[in-house]
């Protein structure tokens, strides 16, 4: 039996239907029932029903985005990195192997292959490097799991929820048994207020970045493989392989949906600051060599956005 923290969640929900779909027995727990932030709850709860593995969806996001973790810090410290350390105890002391989802957040920027050398750059909008982006040149590579966070509170600036995903991962290192997923901006063909298409359709003004991004179904399918095949306990970035510009899937939803509005983008980033956002906020390109190797299997960036699109289900 596998345990499910955080399932009333968007990523969680996704994780409660496929593991349906996988016909795996599991149970769904939210705190209101048991509290299993506490310590001793979660350590009575799982000794009592013994699962074989756990998911911990729980998080603290903030809503409706990341702004709204400045003003409540003790509550996304505890949610993102109190609670997987208590995790990581509890299932230590029982022997369970676990998976906790991270955040590809934690980094800014891509690297950059120059002149044989391997380089960090933190702002992708650099005309120079948004137009390598652009043409989706080979010199842009992503961040792999050896890579420190940039985006931390090691590492500032950070927004506050960030930093608290990082400290979350060096919260649980090196206690038991666990797979540390990367979750980057969620997205599918459902119409929903956390779903990124729909943001997209949904701001004034668009802000223009480059991202990696991944599609909810595939991410939580991908996730579960690692634990079915078995793959080594650890980090692994959880991302539909590539990256896309904002512009870029700007234009596809015209392309596939032509919504009736017309969309304008955010002039740079000081007016998108000054507007429409309080915290800096990441954007990044992520590397999913590690998740391939290990023999996932999940589809590229085109395909899966491309799939949404086609498939779109208004709310
Ligand atoms: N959505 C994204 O854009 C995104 C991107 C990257 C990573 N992630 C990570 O993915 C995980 C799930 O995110 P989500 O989008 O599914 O979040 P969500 O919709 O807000 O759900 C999170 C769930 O966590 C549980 N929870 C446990 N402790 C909590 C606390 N202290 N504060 C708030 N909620 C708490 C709640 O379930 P109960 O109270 O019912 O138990 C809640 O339903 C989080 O770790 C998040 O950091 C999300």
């Amino acid at each position: 039996m596998i345990l499910l923290l955080g399932a009333s969640g968007y990523i969680g929900e996704a994780f409660a239907t496929e593991l349906q779909r996988r016909k795996k027995e599991f149970i769904p727990l939210a705190r209101q029932q048991v509290d299993y932030s506490r310590f001793d709850v979660l350590l009575e709860f799982l000794r009592a029903k013994k699962p074989s593995f756990v998911v911990n969806a729980a998080g603290y996001t903030g809503k409706p985005n990341v702004d709204a973790c400045e003003l409540d810090k003790a509550g996304t410290l505890v949610g993102n990195t109190l609670l997987p350390q208590t995790l990581a105890h509890a299932c230590a002391a029982e022997g369970i192997p676990w998976g906790h989802i991270s955040s590809g957040c934690i980094f800014s920027g891509a690297k950059i292959l120059e002149h044989g050398k391997v380089r960090v750059e933190k702002n992708m909008n650099r005309p120079e490097l948004h137009a390598l982006a652009e043409k989706k040149s080979p010199a842009i590579l992503g961040f792999d799991e050896t890579d420190t966070p940039n985006f931390s509170f090691r590492d500032q600036p950070c927004s506050f929820y960030s930093g608290t995903k990082a400290l979350g991962e060096e919260a649980l290192a090196n206690i038991g048994q666990s797979y540390v997923w990367r979750l980057r901006i969620p997205f599918d063909e459902f119409d929903n207020q956390r779903n990124y298409l729909s943001k997209v359709q949904r701001y004034s003004k668009v802000y223009e970045n480059v991202n990696s991004i991944s599609h909810r179904a595939d991410f939580v399918k991908a996730c579960l493989d690692t634990w079915e095949l078995r793959a080594p306990f650890g980090i692994y970035n959880v991302t539909n392989p590539g990256y896309v510009t904002t512009r870029h899937v700007v234009e596809q939803i015209e392309k596939f949906l032509k919504p009736p509005r017309k969309f304008e983008f955010w002039a740079d980033d000081a007016e998108f600051y000054k507007v429409a956002a309080k915290t800096p906020r990441s954007n990044c390109v992520m590397d999913v060599s590690k998740l391939l190797a290990a023999g996932v299997k999940i589809r590229g960036v085109e395909e899966a956005l491309e799939d949404s699109l086609k498939n779109w289900k208004p709310e």
